[in-house]
């Protein structure tokens, strides 16, 4: 059995797709964006040296936004642009390269190169799907990596996202401590609770092709991040979307910044302090857009729950307290939580 990639059936007549990439009519971005209005979530100076106000800020946009950009995070342009560069021209490759990638039928893991990652919704006997393809590779602690995912080509994949990891090993030291903070705990309480140093930085590189019909589709759909925070770095192509009182709209794209979402497992800790927000993607007609989303994610077998600091008898537990890859197992069977 074949696995569909883009190579395969993009090729249609102009201006039309396949029905399996249409998406309903509350869903179809052409009829459910707001015109005329970006997004402003909220900017962070990341070296501000005013810590306090710089924990503040943080702590006001995990808890009102969910989504907020940092700029000014230490993280030279030049290794964003490496990073950028190879992973786009891996994605460039013949597709018969790609599938020696390709993440193995059988794996438990989703490392590996593929198309679809939810049990996306079937309406009719259409299933639905979006218009990306993806790559994931663990880049952080680098006895968790598996090389054997990473492409050989282009020969300096490896180089630039070691390069990448390192510079955003401090991003996520820093900001773990901010949030931390911010929650009134001691710096070190979350990330001790999020794994230490086992916390897993998983790389996934969204590749959204041109698309004849961008009002019909959506690249990746509404949802939360499962993970405890995620921070991202798209190309200079509009579509990431969020959801801010019931409406979609374009999020600002500021080059070099980084995009920060706050995870399910992030608002499952802070006991619903920090929250995340539904964000989905919009396609291009005539460009290729990529992100490359990094997921911070506690190992499988660690335990999340709100931590036992921020509860008490007039602020109980909201949430159930399960291993991480229970609740994986959940959101990706939709079983609810
Ligand atoms: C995602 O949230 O899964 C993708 C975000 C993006 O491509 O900007
Ligand atoms: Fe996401």
């Amino acid at each position: 059995m074949g696995v569909e990639r883009f190579e395969v059936i993009a090729p249609k007549p102009e201006g039309t797709i396949p029905d399996e990439f249409i998406r309903s009519e509350n869903e179809q971005p052409g009829i459910t964006t707001v015109r005329g209005k970006v997004l402003e979530v909220p900017t962070i100076d990341f070296s501000d040296p005013d810590e306090q106000k710089l924990i503040r800020q943080i702590a006001e946009a995990s808890s009102n936004w969910g989504m907020y950009q940092i700029v000014n995070h230490d993280i030279p342009s030049e290794a964003i642009r490496n990073l950028q560069a190879v992973g786009k021209e891996f994605f460039e490759l013949p597709q018969k390269e790609k599938e020696a990638y390709a993440k193995p039928l059988d794996s438990d893991s989703i490392e590996g190169y593929g198309t679809k990652l939810f049990k996306e919704v079937s309406e009719g006997n259409v299933t639905k799907k979006g218009w990306v393809d993806h790559m994931f590779n663990k880049i952080w602690p680098p006895s968790v990596i598996n090389y054997q995912f990473w492409p050989k080509n282009p020969p300096s994949y490896r180089e630039a996202n070691e390069e990448y990891a390192k510079h955003m090993h401090k991003v996520v030291e820093k900001l773990l401590r901010l949030l931390s903070l911010g929650l009134g705990l001691q710096g070190q309480e979350l990330k001790k609770a999020s794994g230490g140093d086992d916390l897993i930085y998983l790389l996934k590189i969204n590749y959204y092709p041109p698309c004849p019909r961008p009002d019909l589709a959506l690249g990746v759909v509404a949802h939360t991040d499962m993970s405890i925070v995620t921070i991202l770095v798209p190309n200079d192509v509009q579509g990431l979307q969020a959801c801010r009182d019931g409406r979609w709209y374009d999020v600002k794209y500021i080059p070099n910044a980084l995009v920060i979402h706050i995870g399910d497992q992030m608002e499952i800790m802070s006991n619903g302090k920090y929250k995340g927000v539904l964000h989905r993607t919009t396609v291009n007609k005539d460009k290729t857009r990529i992100s490359w989303p990094v997921f911070l994610e506690p190992p499988a077998d660690h335990v999340i729950g709100p931590l036992p600091q921020l509860v008490n008898q007039e602020n109980p537990p909201k949430y159930k307290t399960k291993t991480y890859g229970e609740y994986v197992y959940c959101r990706l069977n939709k079983i609810p939580q």
